[in-house]
């Protein structure tokens, strides 16, 4: 959701801006733009519709010319998309450029102020007041401006600005919303993530909330919002950047399902020393876990997916009430939380709006919290009093599937861990699920090794207009992320439903022509789920079935089966969930849907 690159260093700033916006097309937006400084004037060049459109309006990247410059795509909340509205935006003077994630929610209070001064504004964004207040309120020092700018303004945003008043600087300032400084040799960036700047340095550091930064070529200094210089601690990124390339496959998403082998074993691996789990620097001794008398699990789409997996896991083992819940309701609930409750909050990206206020929340009430966050100290990853990072890697589809599978992963090794630590788990148990974790990734590895026959269903299916997914216990967990994914990607309508809970109400839709994905990975409910299977054929529904050598009795009953490798019944989620994301691509792509970039989707949502 808006992306954002700013340079200033010895080379043309419009390639590297260009190169940057290209790495953050994946957050999603509908516009796009830069503005370059030559030392004396600002250039702005900037189109709605793709990065693509930006780089022919700029021939290729070669204009306009400078060395200092900052970046935009937008992702349209005040204001349709269109050019006057992409940012970057100019103060009506032409001193001053800006570009804007977030919402300043005093947008028109500043507006009308400034209106009333004489200010003649051009598009109807929220984002420009903050070019026009700054040139308003300049008074012949550009940090005290800065500062100034920030202290009127409320609500959440990571702004990027130039000036011809400071014609070898970006400025930097950001609150609630993601921005990351990049300190190169003889440049510097700014970037709402490292993938638009890691092609040029591994250094990073993070502004806190309300702080400032002044960056030129060769200096990198840091404010409090007081304008009281700082002291950072840069942090190195040991991600490559060919991770973030397809490096040939056709889409982001295809290679990060193909990537989920190694990503699961570089979450679970390091954390397993000889029997014991070992999670970073969480301290889960007897003493915390045994005070502990709920649980709460928090995240949005896919991360509260993997959520309600790990409640069952959770709960079976240990013994402790979970609640799942989407952070965008938690934040509204007035949830009974307090010193008693853990609570485990979920994000991949680890900037998310909703997710993030859910975990002020949760610590605000007094629960301790634990972040499972894929992005290195990310705002998520850094508020919560402990993080336990999953290491995915980057993701760029906005449709998540190693951070998914990796978020499962790391809720079995904290259930299991606390499971031993109540004495809830057999010693012989709990051995052979911590063995049964680390082989998930050989498991996943063999889907992936032949993906013909997923292959053949999808394409087979393509054109249907609507898929169910049905599945009991924590099958229909998986189901729950099944559906989300062909959705999210395909734009077929699909649902997911407790397998139990057709015949009260769901069963009325069945007809011929509709598509039903029965997941049977659990034995014990196997034959519950063999009725409903029956159910939905005697309505003359197809139905294809996602079973494991174990269940595959099922077969004879379903119009199609796919036999995923012999798994844990407890384990069987991470590989359900790599053979419906295969399908929803197999599905997306006989469609010819842009993959990657679904339409209305972004990454990274970065606002309530
Ligand atoms: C967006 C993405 C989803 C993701 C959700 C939560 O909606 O499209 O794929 O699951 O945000 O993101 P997070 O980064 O917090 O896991």
């Amino acid at each position: 959701m808006c992306g954002i690159i700013g340079y200033t260093g010895g080379k043309q700033a419009s390639p590297i801006l260009i190169k940057g916006l290209e790495r953050l097309e994946y957050r999603g937006y509908d516009s796009s733009g830069i503005a370059v400084l030559d030392g004396t004037n600002i250039g702005i060049i900037k189109t709605r519709g793709k990065v693509e459109a930006l780089k022919k309006k700029t021939d290729g990247g070669n204009k306009p010319h400078g060395t200092v410059g900052i970046g935009h795509t937008r992702w349209a909340t005040h204001g349709v998309p269109s050019d006057v509205n992409s940012h970057p935006h100019l103060s009506q003077d032409g001193r001053f450029a800006v570009v804007h994630n977030g919402i300043i929610e005093n947008y028109a209070e500043i507006k009308s102020d400034l209106e009333s001064k004489g200010v003649v504004f051009a598009s109807d964004t929220d984002s420009e007041v903050i070019a026009q207040l700054a040139a308003y309120l300049y008074n012949g020092n550009m940090t005290d401006t800065v500062r100034a700018v920030c202290e009127r303004l409320v609500g959440s945003y990571a702004v990027g600005i130039i000036s011809t008043e400071a014609p070898d600087t970006v400025y930097a300032m950001r609150k609630d919303n993601p921005l990351v400084i990049g300190l190169g040799k003889n440049e510097n960036f700014i970037a709402s993530d490292i993938a638009a700047a890691l092609e040029h340095t591994h250094e990073f550091v993070q502004l806190g909330d309300g702080e400032f930064a002044r960056l030129t070529s060769h200096t990198a200094t840091f404010f409090d919002r007081d304008g009281n210089r700082i002291e950072k601690t840069p942090y190195s990124i040991d991600w490559d950047i060919s991770r973030a390339e397809k490096a040939g496959y056709p889409h982001f998403m295809l290679k990060e399902i193909y990537e989920q082998p190694r990503a699961i074993t570089d979450t679970v691996r390091p954390r397993i020393k000889g029997n014991e789990i070992v999670l970073d620097k969480i301290v889960l001794d007897a003493h915390n876990v045994n005070s502990i008398d709920k649980i709460d699990i928090i995240g949005c789409g896919s991360a509260y997916h993997a959520g309600i997996v790990g409640k069952s896991f959770i709960e079976k083992y240990c013994r402790i009430r979970v609640n799942c819940v989407l952070a965008s309701e938690y934040i509204y609930s007035d949830p009974i939380t307090d010193n008693r409750t853990l609570t485990i909050i979920i994000s991949q990206s680890g900037e998310t709006a909703d997710t993030l206020a859910a975990l002020k929340l949760a610590k605000k009430s007094g629960s301790h919290t634990v972040a499972v966050v894929n992005v290195l100290e990310s705002a998520i990853a850094r508020e919560a009093d402990d993080v336990l990072y999953t290491h995915a890697g980057p993701e760029i589809a906005v449709a998540t599937t190693k951070g998914y599978t990796t978020q499962v992963a790391a809720l079995y090794l904290i259930g299991l861990k606390m499971a031993r630590i109540k004495h809830n788990i057999s010693e012989d148990r709990y051995k052979s699920l911590l063995r049964k974790i680390t082989e998930l990734p050989e498991k996943v590895q063999h889907i992936l090794d032949d993906t013909s026959k997923i292959k053949t269903f999808a394409e087979k299916y393509s054109s249907h207009k609507c898929v169910f997914f049905i599945g009991r216990g924590t099958d229909y967990a998986a189901s729950l992320e099944g559906a989300l994914k062909l959705k999210e990607i395909s734009y077929i309508h699909a649902e997911a439903y407790a397998a139990g809970e057709l015949k009260h109400g769901t069963i009325s839709l069945i007809e011929k022509g509709t598509i039903t994905i029965a997941i049977v990975t659990q034995s014990a409910l196997q034959q519950k789920m063999l009725s409903n299977i029956k159910a939905v054929q005697s309505r003359y529904g197809s139905v294809l079935a996602i079973a494991t050598p174990k269940t595959s009795d099922v077969g004879e009953f379903c119009d199609g089966m796919f036999v995923m490798p012999e798994c844990d019944d407890d384990l069987s989620p991470v590989l359900t969930a790599v053979a419906l994301q295969l399908f929803a691509y197999y599905v997306a792509a006989d469609r010819g849907c842009d993959i990657d970039k679904p339409r209305n989707l972004a990454k990274s949502v970065t606002v309530e």
